[in-house]
């Protein structure tokens, strides 16, 4: 009967030495700390493929949402993209943005290239709330399967401080108005017609930014209303799932527009038709994304090397307003050089 006891102590003895010994401890918190990161980057890796690379070849069925889509800001940049895709995947478009001329141009575009409907409004998002009476007018008898929200600006010189956005009290109105009130007051407006219609099917794209991400000094109150964006995409998105709607937040880093001042296009700036591309691919798959493969990696570099407190040191603050004078410069003597040339 001394036996068993002599190797219970001996047992016992060894589990102690074990837990005592604290390498032996650190390897096995190394090792689970590693198991998890390769299960959470791997799954990470996983999904990106997913969303970005398959979903090229497994191509969500958009038209089956509904036969018109409507896009605002939609005669250039990331809008104009949008609508240019949603026609040539079958869909009728609602263009609305300020110009007419521009708004005629890019609506006969499109529907000599994609044989596709499309029916213009004209609207300044700057203008506040009485613009959506006309707007709700013009899209009441349209069944509508998608709205992409993606009118948005931008102070005219940014980026800078607060104070000093030129005309800063009708500044404030415009970027407000444009970049959050459109937002709120058309999917208000379209929203409806999705659940009801016994459809129950309906998608609302807002288009909102990696600014919107964290707070971004230099650019506060432009992303300070794509936060909004964002947050109100979440949350309607969680509301209405259950009734069919899908409700996404697309927050692009860099595409090459007016408002980036049509920076070239490389692997970290997209175009903006390959933006919008690669980003309807996601819908259904991703409720927030970074639209393309490029920026969704980038989104993840800057997440995890790009500390918070950086962006509110004053080196950041410095080498903003360094970059800004630079890229002033450079637009200036663009202006000057094409003047010269015509004159
Ligand atoms: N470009 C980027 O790198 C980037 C990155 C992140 C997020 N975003 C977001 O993506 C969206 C589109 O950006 P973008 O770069 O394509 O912009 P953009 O090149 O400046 O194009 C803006 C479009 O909106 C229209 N528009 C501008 N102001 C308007 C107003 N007050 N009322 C009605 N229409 C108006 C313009 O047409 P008219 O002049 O004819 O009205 C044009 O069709 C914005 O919400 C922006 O914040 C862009």
């Amino acid at each position: 009967s001394s036996v068993p006891g002599a190797q219970r102590r001996a047992g016992g003895s060894m589990a102690d030495s074990c837990c005592s010994d604290p390498s032996t401890v650190l390897t096995c918190l190394g090792a689970l700390t590693l198991l998890y990161l390769c299960l959470k980057y791997g799954w990470k890796t996983l999904n990106a493929v997913r969303i970005h690379i398959l979903s090229e070849f497994w191509r969500v069925d958009l038209k089956s949402y509904g036969e018109w889509a409507v896009v605002t800001g939609a005669t250039a940049g990331i809008g104009k993209a949008y609508a240019e895709e949603l026609a040539k995947r079958g869909l009728n478009v609602v263009l609305i943005s300020r110009s007419v001329e521009k708004l005629k141009r890019v609506a006969a575009e499109i529907e000599s290239r994609h044989g596709k409907k499309t029916l213009t409004l004209q609207a300044d998002f700057t203008a506040g709330s009485w613009i959506y009476e006309a707007i709700e007018l013009g899209l009441r008898d349209l069944n509508i399967g998608i709205l992409v929200n993606n009118v948005g600006m931008a102070y005219p010189e940014f980026p800078g401080c607060f104070l000093n956005a030129p005309k800063i009290e009708k500044g404030i109105n415009d970027l407000l108005n444009c970049n959050v009130l459109s937002v709120i007051q058309m999917t208000r407006i379209v929203l409806p017609q999705m659940i009801e219609r016994n459809r129950k099917k309906g998608v609302i794209i807002n288009l909102s930014s990696e600014s919107g991400a964290h707070p971004l000094p230099m650019m506060t109150m432009y992303s300070a209303s794509k936060v909004f964006v964002d947050f109100f995409s979440q949350g309607l998105s969680a509301e209405y799932q259950s009734k069919g709607i899908i409700i996404q937040s697309v927050m692009p880093l860099f595409v090459s527009t007016n408002m980036t001042h049509n920076l070239t296009t490389n692997v970290l700036v997209k175009k903006a038709e390959d933006f919008a591309r690669e980003a309807l691919n996601t819908v259904g798959l991703s409720r927030q994304t970074a639209g393309c493969l490029s920026h969704t990696i980038q989104h993840f570099l800057l997440d995890t090397f790009f500390p918070r407190w950086l962006y509110f040191s004053s080196f950041y603050i410095n080498v903003v307003k360094a970059w800004n004078q630079r890229e002033k410069k450079h637009r200036d003597n663009m202006t000057a050089t094409q003047r010269t040339r015509k004159s």
